[in-house]
């Protein structure tokens, strides 16, 4: 195993955030509109309720005041063509990870996504990035393996550092490959519960320091991992973390938090931290398993 992976904390030896470089701040976000959006095959928990039961114009609606939103934050939204036929295209986070490496290149990793109906996806993308100065890098996988980019691949805020997420969605040989991308090391968080099925549904760094998590959506050795790097972690209720994806809260600079609204405790937790908060409404994305993390990609 790469030197730069870490699965424990006894392999976490030397390693503090105190000793990792700084990494520059996103520069802004990429979107898609919910042109195609629909739930229409279950890949998740919330999926099997919701089948062909999202309301179009609603989710236009919503979409649109989370683009508003990220805007009035400070946040500089660029957009990605809907491609026809893609009903997940909306969730940006997904089919790659952008991020530079330490010598200031931008690089675009193109993901390996685990449903076939999502798999055309990465094609919009990977123009998009070509266009706008990204070197694109792909995987090398057996056809197999699969990773869903920045949904299981979550930078720490200001530093050289990558969080992992494996278990539903991403397999954890991977991020070899990732760290290798990016010249950054990964630290391995196993999800052991199938609700919360990619990192960002429940695992959200709101500083620096101090992140958001679901604790029971992890197993003991990650979470220990947690809590050894961040000086504090607060943990999301259950009712704020499953029915309203609270740790799928985008959090702009270690400054403005965007949540689906509703989220009582985890907004107490942010405010607390001294964010400001916006509450938005994505629940028409909800539906599909989703919310504001996952349906934008930190651009840099
Ligand atoms: N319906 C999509 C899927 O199951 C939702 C993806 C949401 N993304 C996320 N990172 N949580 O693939």
């Amino acid at each position: 195993m790469s030197a730069n992976l870490y699965r424990t904390i006894s392999d976490l030896k030397g390693f503090s955030l105190r000793n990792c470089p700084p990494m520059p701040e996103p520069s802004g976000v990429l979107m898609c509109p919910p042109d195609h959006f629909q739930v229409l095959a279950v890949k998740n928990p919330y999926m099997s309720r919701h089948v062909g039961a999202v309301d179009v114009e609603k989710a236009r609606r919503q979409w649109d005041e989370l683009v508003a939103a990220f805007e009035k934050a400070g946040c500089p939204v660029r957009l990605v063509e809907a491609t026809p036929g893609l009903e997940d295209m909306v969730f940006t986070a997904n089919s790659s990870l952008a991020g530079t490496r330490p010598d200031g290149e931008k690089v675009a990793l193109i993901s390996s996504m685990r449903h076939a109906s999502r798999r055309r996806e990465t094609e919009a993308f990977e123009a998009w990035y070509e266009r706008n100065g990204y070197r694109v890098a792909r995987l090398k996988s057996g056809g197999h393996e699969t990773f869903e980019g920045s949904g299981d691949a979550v930078w720490h805020p200001g530093k050289r550092l990558l969080w992992g997420g494996h278990g539903f969605r991403t397999d954890p040989a991977m991020f070899e490959q990732v760290a290798e991308t990016f010249k950054t090391p990964v630290i391995l968080l196993k999800l052991v519960n199938e609700r919360f099925y990619h990192l960002d549904t429940c695992f959200c760094p709101l500083t620096p320091e101090a992140v958001l998590v679901y604790p029971s959506a992890f197993d003991a050795a990650s979470l220990e991992l947690i809590l050894k790097i961040f000086p504090i972690v607060v943990t999301c209720s259950e009712a704020d973390a499953v029915a309203r994806m609270a740790c799928n809260a985008a959090v702009w600079r270690s400054k403005t938090a965007i949540i689906q609204k509703g989220a009582t405790v985890a907004v107490g937790h942010m405010k607390a931290m001294g964010l400001d908060v916006v509450e938005v409404d994505t629940s028409e994305f909800v539906k599909s398993g989703g919310s504001v993390y996952c349906m934008k990609q930190y651009l840099f």
